[in-house]
């Protein structure tokens, strides 16, 4: 993907503001996206003066109708404002980009951002979910604009089936699968299933899925992590636990991987149990130094629900996500599903099947990886030999130790650097005295856009010297 950052020096507004506008977007499309957000993240601040249309559009190299246009239609949306003879500047906003209601809301948004959660939603394959959409639709009979099919449309889960038995090793018929909206409305799904039943959760772990668990009707408990993934023999202490959600491939947010031999007791309890396994596989596609590990529902479909979601790898704009269930839970899930929001809307999963049948899905998660693997690589570098980044080469994040979280917060909060830490995953953070538990940062390296992740590894660096 071509991009072309400009730098705007200073004296036009304020701020060394580079504009990164990509050539596939479009030029005027391009220049709209790149300054709209540019206004939304601060590095234009209202009252900030744009530069004239002529001089944008020479360095740009561009029409100068072309920037009028892409002006104009900013001062109609109400993020710029033009006055006769005073230029254009940045518009004051305060209702422009209202902030969503409920936990993932993010407050304000922090100079540097490495909190975990998210990809880097710049690299949202805009053209290639274009073409695919275009395709889709030519080709999509009436009845797919009908009521359908609560699992979702077949054309998408004949394409997982193939795409998660290749990438993934999931045994994963058609048939078996159940689309989502999203990891977030499967686990709840399932829960309701579950009807009230004691549900174990890693510990640490996120807590808006704990939460989403309770008010789906779950009991949760916790079971604790170490080196080797989540402690299967806890499962055996007296709760009555009937299911339990585990990350296998990558525990969030410790980074460990689950061992081969806990693998085998977890399929081990779920059968003899008759437990149910939900596998988070949020971010299996990105391993770093080796094949990613196949799913832990290959070698028990039986007991695993295992639960995927394109929030990783395309945006979780999108809200898809997928579920591949054992047999006798597909009528279950999928009336629960019905009863829930009928079906996730069929466009959507339409331009992904064919996204993934066209691997344009693949060639977009390829790229990915690399630009995540220099991520990471370049975060490890930067802690050097004196700091301990634990957890495997994998994913989207990383777990730094810390041996002060609430110090170096501070620090990080002075810099403008919002960050996650361990202290907000436990399932009972007020409890074990100071210095028992594990201390660390849980750092996001895939949330900042690409051009702004050198300087918020640099501010990281100078808050973690401190520590
Ligand atoms: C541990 C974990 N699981 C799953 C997800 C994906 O959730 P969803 O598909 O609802 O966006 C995330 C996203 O942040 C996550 O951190």
């Amino acid at each position: 993907m071509a991009e072309r950052a400009v730098p705007l020096a200073p004296g036009h507004v304020g701020v060394d503001l580079h504009l990164e506008v990509i050539a596939a977007e479009g030029r005027r499309a391009g220049i709209e996206r790149a300054l709209r957000d540019a206004v939304r993240d601060g590095r234009l601040a209202p009252g900030a003066l744009l530069p004239a249309t002529r001089r944008l559009a020479d360095e740009l190299g561009v029409s100068r109708g072309t920037v009028k246009a892409a002006y104009d239609q900013l001062v109609a949306e109400g993020y710029l404002s033009a006055r006769q003879g005073a230029g254009t500047q940045v518009a004051a906003l305060p209702s422009v980009d209202a902030e969503p209601p409920g936990a993932h809301a993010r407050a304000r948004v922090p100079r540097f951002d490495l909190r975990p959660g998210s990809p880097d939603v710049g690299t949202f394959p805009a053209d290639a979910w274009l073409r695919a959409l275009r395709r889709a639709l030519a080709a999509a009979p009436s009845p797919a604009y009908d009521y359908g099919d609560p699992r979702g449309r077949i054309e998408l889960r004949t394409a997982l089936s193939g795409y998660l038995g290749r990438a993934r090793g999931v045994l994963a018929p058609p048939e078996r699968i159940v689309i989502t909206s999203g990891y977030v409305q499967g686990l709840a799904l399932l829960t309701r299933v579950l009807d009230g039943a004691t549900i174990a959760m890693e510990d640490p772990g996120l807590p808006f899925h704990r939460e989403v668990v309770r008010r789906a009707g779950g009991r949760v408990v916790p079971i604790g992590i170490d080196g080797h993934g989540a402690r299967v023999e806890e499962l055996a202490d007296p709760h009555d636990v009937s299911a339990v959600v585990v990350t296998p491939a990558h525990q969030y947010p410790t980074g460990v991987t689950l061992h081969p031999e806990r693998r085998r007791a977890l399929s081990d309890w779920a059968r003899a149990r008759g437990g149910l396994i939900v596998e988070d596989d949020y971010d299996g596609e990105f391993r770093y130094d080796r094949q990613p590990v196949g799913a832990l529902q290959g070698m028990a479909p039986g007991q695993v629900a295992y639960v995927g979601t394109a929030s990783k790898t395309l945006g979780p704009a999108l809200r898809l996500g997928w579920m591949v269930l054992p047999p006798h839970l597909v009528d279950p899930v999928a009336d629960a599903k019905l009863h829930s929001d009928h079906h996730t809307e069929t466009i959507g999963q339409l331009a992904l099947a064919e996204l993934i049948t066209s691997h344009a899905y693949d060639r977009h998660v390829r790229a990915c990886r690399l630009r995540y693997r220099r991520r990471r690589d370049r975060l490890v570098e930067l802690l050097g030999a004196h700091r301990n980044v634990r957890g495997i080469a994998a994913g989207l994040h990383a777990l730094v130790e810390v041996a002060d979280e609430a110090a170096v917060l501070a620090r990080a909060a002075e810099a403008g650097l919002a960050v996650g830490h361990l202290g907000e995953h436990w399932h009972a953070p007020g409890e074990g005295a100071a210095g028992e538990r594990a201390q660390g940062l849980v750092v996001g390296y895939g949330t900042p856009r690409e051009r702004v992740y050198p300087e918020a590894l640099e501010v990281l660096g100078r808050v973690l010297a401190g520590d």
